[in-house]
């Protein structure tokens, strides 16, 4: 009796087993297990950015990631989610991976992995164009500034003494408090102010060249995955062995690495 019991269970098994191998569920697993899924926040030019009448995603970050999970032999599927948010929906396994110029740090690095790192970056302020009494960081005493929250920006400009600070949920509705005078500096990482000055050709406002902190941004992933930064880590290398993370750090920065 107890005999076929055991029996019925096992031939049960092997059933669902051979199921898998050829069935529906198993060929959708092999779809899952190609896709990438890249949780990143649209809102940082050059790194991620939409421009209107763009479909897809673009920028270093999108380029980088989509060669990476090309290496993995995987298609990268993003999603734009909040800064704030980007974190919490890796821990809740919404998605596979960060990569949204996110800086590696101490604190971060409790909760997630990171892969090596893949761009040197650092802060500077943007002000009006009139202004004159902020030139470098020692001179944000006693004004207001406008960060993304989340951001290693809301980090500094809340450790300093005498700061105003406000917390925006984009690069975007800062400068746009910045131009409304509600702020009187934006903190924001140095090549998305570069870009914003440049290339947006943004009028009534400066960068200022006062660089605060140097900063490195990696991919992140969850730490119950360490493959995965492996295979991250294997393919980042490639892609800079075999030129082509210069290709892409060339496209988006006009100089070479
Ligand atoms: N590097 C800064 C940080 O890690 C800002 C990143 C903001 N990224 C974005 N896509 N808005 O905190």
């Amino acid at each position: 009796m107890k005999l076929k019991k055991l029996a019925m269970i096992f031939t049960g098994t092997l059933l669902s087993l051979a199921m898998v191998g050829c069935g529906g569920s198993g060929d959708q697993a092999k779809q899952e297990a190609k896709v990438l899924r890249v949780g990143a926040t649209i809102d940082f030019a050059p790194f991620e950015f939409q421009d209107e009448g763009q479909k897809d995603y673009q920028g270093f970050d999108m380029d980088l990631i989509r060669a990476v999970a090309k290496e993995m032999g995987r298609e990268a599927e993003i999603q734009n989610i909040g800064f704030d948010g980007l974190i919490p929906a890796l821990q809740a396994k919404n998605i596979d991976v960060i990569i949204s110029g996110m800086t590696i740090n101490d604190e971060r690095k409790e909760k997630v992995n990171f892969s090596a790192p893949y761009y040197q970056s650092g802060l500077t302020m943007v002000v009006r164009s009139d202004e004159e009494n902020i030139k470098s960081f020692n001179d944000l005493k006693g004004h207001k500034v406008a960060v993304q929250i989340g951001t290693t920006s809301a980090n500094m400009v809340k450790s300093l003494e005498g700061v105003t600070v406000t917390e925006l949920n984009t690069p975007a509705d800062c400068f746009m408090e910045l131009k409304a005078r509600g702020v009187d500096a934006v903190v924001n990482d140095r090549p998305v102010n570069d870009y914003y000055i440049n290339q947006s050709q943004a009028v009534g406002v400066k960068s200022l060249s006062d660089m605060l902190s140097a900063e490195e941004y990696g991919i992140a992933m969850s730490k119950d995955n360490p493959d995965l930064q492996k295979e991250i880590d294997a393919a980042l290398k490639k892609l800079r062995d075999n030129g082509e993370y210069d290709k892409i750090y060339q496209k988006w920065f006009g100089t070479g690495k």
